[in-house]
């Protein structure tokens, strides 16, 4: 029986490398790179090309129309996503004060930073505001009168916009839908008078729109026509144009394809901004802006895990990873199911699996009746689509420590992994 023990930082590693065909197959025609055999599992494989692909395409595609995207930054906030987000002109969205910190600290443009969030501290509106942030994007009328409170102190006009609840249904997970009618996120549609009239009153507060987010993780048209149509009414009924705006924010939600992320690694940005487009009818003098998280990351990112043991149960068998709920929690908190491939194994006899986490929860599984092939001990799995919320969503329970990130740039054939500064007794060796 050979020995491995892949749990990180651990000292006298044993574990048994990947092949170079595994390998290959792990970023998919990457060169081999020698210091990724070393790797201890489990660990998050980022395809910086895949990225920069995404990126390219929906900024080409936004800017057909002028339309201004601002990164779900809660979707991933890895510093080399960040970076090469900014590096392709988009801003941030950020629902923390510690993300609109780690925003600025990157370089981020402070005009392109949005804050949104149910629960902004007053130190969180402070620090947006000495930073002179974009835009707030305010959920409460209480929420305004405190931003407009500490504005007067600190002698400055905060920009705000208003974030509506327009009860659209979004179709998707009820843990991540948002637009529907009392919900905590929003300012509810018979508020909206008094929240657009403390605007027009105040003069800390400068009114630049109005703001939706209906949900995420949705994957056909209508809910995204039923917004726009509605924005379309809104912005009638409620004369926001008597208010002077500049600006709509639509937010993200556009779903990607989990269950073939290979052949399918991005969404239609082009159709999707053009769906927007030929809806939208609002004055054209205000600029547009989205809130993409998943669509932009999501695809780029893989969870590799190693079989630690697969277990007879008396009806199933259970292939029991080294990643688990701490790593990616998605399964167990929405019921989601990501792709898994062996990458060990890819041809040979296929079997039906349950694969599941080391956690203590009976809840840690990824998959029930997975077909795979026949996988033992030592494999090497890939959990696909995680570069969005799994990361970025990482617990400690069982007092497990936080996996590490791998960054592949195929167009410099360089590695980059935080791996690399980790002190040499520590480091796992190929034996
Ligand atoms: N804007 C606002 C106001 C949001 O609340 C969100 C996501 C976004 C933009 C970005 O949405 P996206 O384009 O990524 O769908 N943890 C869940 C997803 C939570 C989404 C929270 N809000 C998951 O793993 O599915």
């Amino acid at each position: 029986m050979e020995l491995f023990l892949c749990n990180r930082k651990q000292k006298n590693f044993n574990c048994r490398i990947p092949t170079a065909a595994i390998l290959q197959i792990i970023m998919e025609h990457l060169p081999l790179i020698p210091n990724l055999e070393n790797h201890p599992t489990p660990y998050y494989m980022y395809d910086m090309g895949l990225l920069e692909k995404t990126l390219k395409q929906a900024a080409e595609a936004s800017g057909r129309y002028g339309y201004h995207m601002h990164y779900a930054m809660k979707a991933n906030h890895q510093k080399e996503i960040l970076t090469a987000v900014n590096q392709h002109g988009l801003g941030v969205d950020c629902v923390s004060g510690y993300e609109v910190q780690a925003a600025l600290d990157l370089g981020f443009d402070p005009s392109e930073i949005v804050f949104a969030g149910v629960g902004k501290t007053d130190a969180e509106i402070r620090l947006a505001l000495q930073n002179d942030i974009f835009c707030f994007n305010c959920e409460s009328v209480e929420e305004l009168q405190v931003i407009s409170a500490i504005a007067e102190m600190e002698k400055m006009t905060a920009r705000v916009a208003l974030r509506v609840n327009p009860g659209v249904d979004a179709g998707t997970h009820h843990h991540i839908t948002t637009g529907l009618t009392e919900n905590k996120f929003g300012i509810q549609l018979p508020h909206l008078q008094k929240a657009l009239q403390i605007c027009a009153e105040n003069i800390h507060l400068h009114f630049m729109g109005l703001h939706f987010h209906i949900g995420s993780q949705i994957t056909s048209n209508e809910p995204f026509i039923n917004l726009v149509h509605r924005v379309n009414w809104i912005w009638d009924h409620y004369n926001i144009n008597d208010y002077g705006p500049c600006m709509l924010n639509l937010g993200g939600g556009l779903g990607v394809d989990y269950e073939n992320p290979l052949l399918n690694p991005m969404p239609d940005f082009a159709a999707f901004f053009a769906m927007i487009s030929s809806n939208l009818n609002i004055p054209d003098h205000i600029s547009i802006h989205f809130e993409p998280g998943r669509s932009l990351v999501a695809q780029c990112g893989s969870l590799i895990t190693r079989v630690l043991y697969v277990k007879e149960g008396l009806h199933k068998q259970f292939i029991i990873a080294d990643a688990g709920m701490t790593e990616i929690m998605r399964p167990a908190l929405y019921g989601a199911r990501h792709r898994i491939d062996n990458l060990s194994r890819s041809t040979g006899q296929v079997k039906t699996y349950d694969v599941v986490g080391p956690a203590c929860e009976s809840s840690d599984v990824f998959a029930s009746d997975l077909r795979l092939s026949s996988t033992h001990r030592g494999d090497l799995l890939a959990i696909r689509s995680c570069g969005a919320y799994v990361q970025s969503m990482t617990l400690n329970y069982n007092l497990r420590p936080a996996a590490e990130p791998v960054f592949y740039y195929p167009s410099f054939n360089r590695l980059k992994s935080l791996f690399e500064g980790i002190p040499e007794p520590f480091m796992q060796k190929a034996v």
